[in-house]
């Protein structure tokens, strides 16, 4: 619900309440954010007004008129540079006499209802038009600029959404230098920022920093969102759990440089920014010209960190997320890659597609190595023509024989790069991200296409479409695998390369929005080596991004645990693979590389016909048990209970615990793994979450657990367990030491 009362403004969902008003200047003035008040008139917002008479020191007052008042010590909802607010700004513009400085004020405000599609970015959608919108206007004290910030409403999920459009109606050319999609200020100094950052194959570390001061940033710069600092970030307070205590959740529906910083002022309060990374960016505005800020989203919830998960978890499968397979049940698939790696053809493909048929598989996917001469990583991208050597049917012959099979056939592609051995670069090296003459830094033997290019953009098109329309591909694999270096277009003049990151984000999106819609039946999975993009604005065009390309259990819990505080698990893909484990040479049981993957979008990476017949056999299993549990685990509502980044008291755990529990509360599945055996330790116990209290349910494993009980005494009391994990006395014969063992649990509503 969005209210105007006189000057005040006041936004609802169903739990949170957002508020701000127009001040006395023009400038708006940021009220509230958090659990939901009552708000019936404007007078029921005069208690949070600031009534701080500014008593000068050597602080700058805003102007004659408003002597007593500084915009250095002020709750702004967005904030221009130069007139005394030296906090992080909104908006930077560089104006035609070179000033820096901007004054925006308010000059209207519309209510509606609908979320307008954006015209250069992805955003957030609503099938039903029930979002509502507030457009405020605010306008430039001095110069011809408009600025329009965009809020929307998404009540069910407790998430409200901004962003915003710089305007130039003036006659000159305004550098934008910096222009942020949220701003939001608090009072106190005392939260806790929480990132998730790392790096190849250990995407998603949970870091939390208390700022009390100065400025802490989360920032990419590699041209992706970047597996160095996913764009999610939180706010929370120090006594703030997973299930009780004040919590905000922050992203930013953007695939490129993003920017999120939070700074205590010199009086003690806090800014949160987020947006596109200002560092390298300066885009002109030309008269009658507009610029796009993407869309930033913020939900808040007073139930700690699962709270705020659910309604972004919500808000992604709703509002992100679209297209044919929207709700689809994801297949089961097998990935050749840590199978065969490049060392591919038809014989070994159908080696394995058969042994995946025999153990359940329903999508059979050929990774890297089918096309041009690509025996390694040194060659061939750019040329998307298929190597008859090793398919010598082609991949319709392919495609053909692995549906004879009975499974669906997939592809990977990596459609915006290029080896410099390769035809492509032959023909076009301009068409290659470079500065001329100079060297170039190396990152996979690849270079990045300057998507900057329509031609560029109309190639990958074309191409890609030729790939796509092979009769039988039901599923792509979009891989994107290096990070950028020496940013420069050759199609851009030397004053407009700040641009160029930007312009790359643009021309992506155009590629992917045209061969979604060209190809609506394909499930398209994104990829980054691994997490190097995993983001919203991806997952408004691919429902599923691959999570990481480390496929160890015990790594794998903890970066799904990461994922899961801002992405619901039906986005994240995850398979079982090999061991020792291709990344860390650790083994870890089968069982729990299968509990672990089967709570993302689960599939299989390994040689099948390399496994013997009991691991088989266990694999076939899986694969049953999955498919009759497969829909709460893609659709349910995931909680996270105690996890190894976060144990009791902030210490790092020895046990992860998950639930999944189905849209009616009808049927769950529990999770819970050790990381290393501590001896002497026979009792275990799992806490359900997300239970109906009232109804009774049979909760059981495979193994040893039998017992019924009431979802309140499932989830308050917990269920102690007839065996966890170490203590299952001493056993020669078996194969894999209790480290890292794993138990899925089963709940069923004995109504259901
Ligand atoms: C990246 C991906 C892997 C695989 C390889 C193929 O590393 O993350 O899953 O597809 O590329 O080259």
């Amino acid at each position: 619900m969005i209210r105007r009362f006189g000057q005040c403004f006041a936004l609802a969902t169903e739990r949170t309440t957002y508020c701000f008003r127009v001040m006395k200047t023009g400038h708006l003035e940021h009220l509230y954010y958090g659990r939901r008040i009552t708000v019936e008139s404007d007078a029921d917002m005069e208690a949070l007004t600031e009534k701080h008479a500014f008593m000068p020191g050597n602080t700058n007052a805003y102007d004659q008129e408003n002597i007593d008042f500084s915009l250095e010590d002020i709750r702004l909802e967005m904030s221009s540079y130069g007139k005394g607010d030296i906090r992080e700004p909104f908006i930077e513009v560089i104006h035609g006499d070179g000033s820096a400085t901007s004054d925006f004020l308010f000059e209207k405000a519309e209510i509606g209802t609908g979320k307008e599609a954006y015209r250069t970015l992805p955003g957030s959608y609503d099938e039903n038009n029930g979002t509502e919108h507030l457009c405020v206007t605010l306008r430039d004290r001095q110069y011809e600029l408009r600025l329009e910030l965009h809020y929307y409403v998404y009540a069910d999920c407790d998430v409200i959404t901004r962003s915003a459009r710089l305007v130039n109606e003036s006659r000159e050319t305004v550098r934008l230098e910096r222009l942020m999609s949220l701003q939001l200020d608090f009072d106190t100094p005392e939260y806790i920022f929480t990132t998730f950052t790392g790096a190849w194959a250990r995407e998603m570390r949970k870091t939390d920093t208390r700022v009390i001061s100065g400025r802490h940033v989360n920032a990419s710069y590699t041209g992706t969102s970047s597996s160095r600092a996913n764009p999610f970030v939180m706010l929370s307070k120090a006594d703030t759990s997973e299930d009780a205590g004040d919590c905000y959740g922050f992203n930013l529906i953007y695939s490129g440089n993003h920017y999120e910083a939070v700074e205590v002022s010199g009086y003690g309060k806090t800014r949160f920014v987020s947006g596109i990374n200002p560092q390298s960016f300066s885009y002109p505005v030309g008269p009658g010209e507009d610029f796009e800020a993407p869309e930033a989203v913020m939900g808040y919830s007073c139930a700690g960190y699962n709270g705020m998960s659910r309604g972004m978890h919500r808000f992604v499968r709703e509002h992100i997320v679209r297209g044919e397979w929207k709700d689809k049940l994801r297949p089961v698939l097998l990935n050749s890659w840590e199978a065969a790696y490049f060392d591919i053809n038809e014989r070994r493909l159908l080696q394995l597609a058969e042994a995946g048929r025999e153990v359940g598989i329903e999508l059979f996917v050929m990774d890297d190595g089918w096309f041009g001469n690509r025996d390694d990583d040194t060659r061939s991208l750019g040329d998307w023509e298929v190597n008859r050597g090793k398919l010598p049917d082609g991949l319709e012959g392919l495609a053909r024989k692995v549906r004879e099979l009975g499974m669906e056939f997939g592809i990977w592609v990596e459609p915006e790069m290029v080896n410099v051995k390769s035809r492509l670069y032959g023909t076009h090296p301009d068409w290659a991200l470079q500065i001329p003459g100079r060297p170039h830094s190396e990152g996979r033997n690849q270079r990045i296409l300057d998507l900057t290019r329509r031609e560029v953009q109309d190639y990958i098109i074309e191409e890609m479409s030729k790939v796509f329309s092979t009769e039988g591909i039901s599923y792509v694999k979009w891989d994107m695998n290096r990070t950028f270096t020496d940013y420069y277009s050759g199609a851009l003049p030397p004053e407009r390369q700040g641009e160029v990151a930007h312009r790359y984000v643009m021309g992506l999106y155009h590629c992917m929005r045209e061969l979604t819609l060209r190809f609506p039946h394909i499930l398209f999975e994104g990829c980054s080596a691994g997490g190097n993009r995993f983001d919203l604005g991806i997952l408004c065009y691919f429902p599923q991004i691959w999570a990481s390309d480390d496929t160890d259990a015990l790594c794998r819990a903890e970066i799904q645990t990461g994922y899961s505080y801002g992405y619901p698990m039906s986005v994240v893909g995850a398979h079982v693979s090999a061991c020792p484990n291709h990344q860390t040479l650790r083994t870890t049981p089968l069982e729990t590389r299968f509990n672990v993957a089967c709570f993302g979008v689960c599939g299989y990476e390994c040689d099948l016909c390399d496994m013997d017949e009991e691991e088989r056999d266990a694999v076939k299993e899986q694969i049953a048990l999955y498919k009759r549990w497969r829909d709460v685990l893609q659709r349910g509502d995931f909680y996270r209970g105690r996890t190894f980044a976060r144990g009791e008291g902030g210490v790092p755990g020895n046990i992860t615990e998950w639930t999944c529990v189905s849209a009616d509360r009808g049927r769950a599945v529990g999770f819970l793994m050790q990381k290393l055996v501590q001896p002497n330790t026979q009792s275990g116990y799992y806490m359900a979450k997300g239970l109906d209290p009232a109804r009774r349910y049979h909760f059981y494993n495979r193994r040893t657990e039998d017992c019924r009980a009431c979802g309140d005494t499932l989830m308050y009391g917990g269920v102690r367990l007839k065996q966890a994990f170490a203590g299952e006395g001493y056993n020669a014969q078996a194969r894999y030491s209790p480290d890292f063992a794993s138990r899925l649990y089963f709940m069923q509503a004995e109504d259901a």
